[in-house]
């Protein structure tokens, strides 16, 4: 089996972040959101990867994963030119995949408890296809299924203005190769996009098996801030101690609290569950739980809580705690110096600030 990853689109509901970077290399407890699909995929058993990308992002994340040897991957690049849908990223990794039954698995999805019992099940039996569903109270901004008395999927909907069904069909999804007829014959939706839903349609049309798998376990499609923080939330809840850094006399660690190589505590108080980035000074200040610094920053003179950082970010001497906050790359957040009651900003484009 092989299976293919999407890394590509444009990440508008994360902006100002994905103006620069790729949705899927933003950091989940200190670790590229995309870096646990390719996890989830080698402990399912499948180690040849293609990853779909972009032509604005698409240098970073080959910086980032390489030939996917650290992960135990053999890993293939595949361009798209324009985020033209999820079917589209299929049909163009036809020659990847071959005659090859492969996992579609979009890069900006989080599933906390893996995918090996879904990748078993489809391996061993003959299905077509098999469906991986969520049960929301608002599925509304996702793909939903609609199943029948015997709980076989009867009808896919994209994105439906009227409930029709409590199952979100989660961003992993299995195929054979029936999945290449569906995403030559399908024409692009409203939105000019080649639909993953209208694909599996077509194949439950054709009367071919597609089976759902529905999952307890927490799924996140890390498309907007408080998903990111959410996800986050998850990891670090279950994030082992380790202490790779410096911690003065004068600071106090409590609770399960990672530090990084070159991580560095002074005068400092760090309550976790939390993570300190390689290289990070954390000075004459609070990190509260559920909060990830990634590696290069600065925390000084400062509270932070529930919150994660970015590389290459100072956050300095301020009078009011940051919380519930997402903190792009290389910036500098600090008091305008003598004037106190002034708040000075260079804000990027679609920022949000709460004051
Ligand atoms: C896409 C799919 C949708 C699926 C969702 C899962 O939505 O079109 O069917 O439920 O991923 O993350 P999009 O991210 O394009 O809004």
């Amino acid at each position: 089996m092989k299976g293919l990853i999407l890394s590509g689109g444009k990440g508008t509901r994360l902006r100002p972040l994905t103006y620069t970077g790729a949705k899927q290399l933003v950091p989940v407890a200190n670790k590229p959101v995309l870096f646990y699909a390719i996890e989830d995929l080698v402990d399912a058993g499948v180690q040849a990867i293609g990853i779909v990308i972009s032509p604005e992002t698409g240098d970073q994340v080959k910086a980032a994963v390489g030939d996917g040897s650290r992960f135990g991957a053999r890993v293939d690049y595949i361009l798209q030119d324009a985020p033209r849908g999820i079917a589209h990223g299929i049909k163009i990794a036809q020659d990847f995949v071959g005659k090859d039954k492969f996992v579609l698995f979009l890069g900006d999805n989080f599933i906390r408890d893996g995918i090996v019992p879904q990748v078993a099940a489809f391996r061993d039996n003959s299905m077509h296809a098999q469906i991986i569903l969520y049960k929301m109270d608002d599925p509304s901004s996702m793909g939903v299924a609609v199943l029948d008395d015997a709980g076989c999927v009867t009808k896919l909907v994209e994105k439906p203005k009227q409930f029709i069904s409590p199952y979100a069909v989660i961003g992993i999804y299995m195929f054979d190769h029936h999945v290449f007829d569906a995403v030559n014959s399908i024409k692009p939706s409203k939105r000019g996009e080649l639909e993953i839903t209208d694909t599996i349609q077509y194949l439950i049309d054709q009367k071919l098996s597609v089976r759902a798998h529905l999952i307890q376990g927490a799924w996140i499609d890390t498309g907007k801030v408080q998903d990111i923080l959410e996800a986050n939330r998850l990891v670090l809840d279950v994030v082992e101690s380790k202490n790779e850094g410096q911690v003065d006399a004068e600071s106090r660690i409590e609770g399960r609290v990672v530090l990084e190589k070159g991580a560095v505590v002074v005068n400092s108080t760090v309550r976790g569950p939390a993570i300190i980035g390689e290289g990070t000074r954390i000075e004459n200040a609070f990190v509260g739980p559920y909060t990830s610094i990634y590696y290069s920053c600065t925390i000084q003179n400062c509270e932070i809580e529930n919150s994660v950082v970015l590389e290459n970010s100072k956050i300095c001497c301020l009078s009011k705690r940051i919380a519930d906050s997402l903190i792009g790359r290389n910036t500098d957040i600090s008091r305008a110096e003598g004037r106190t009651q002034t708040l000075k900003m260079v804000v990027g484009d679609y920022s949000k600030v709460g004051i």
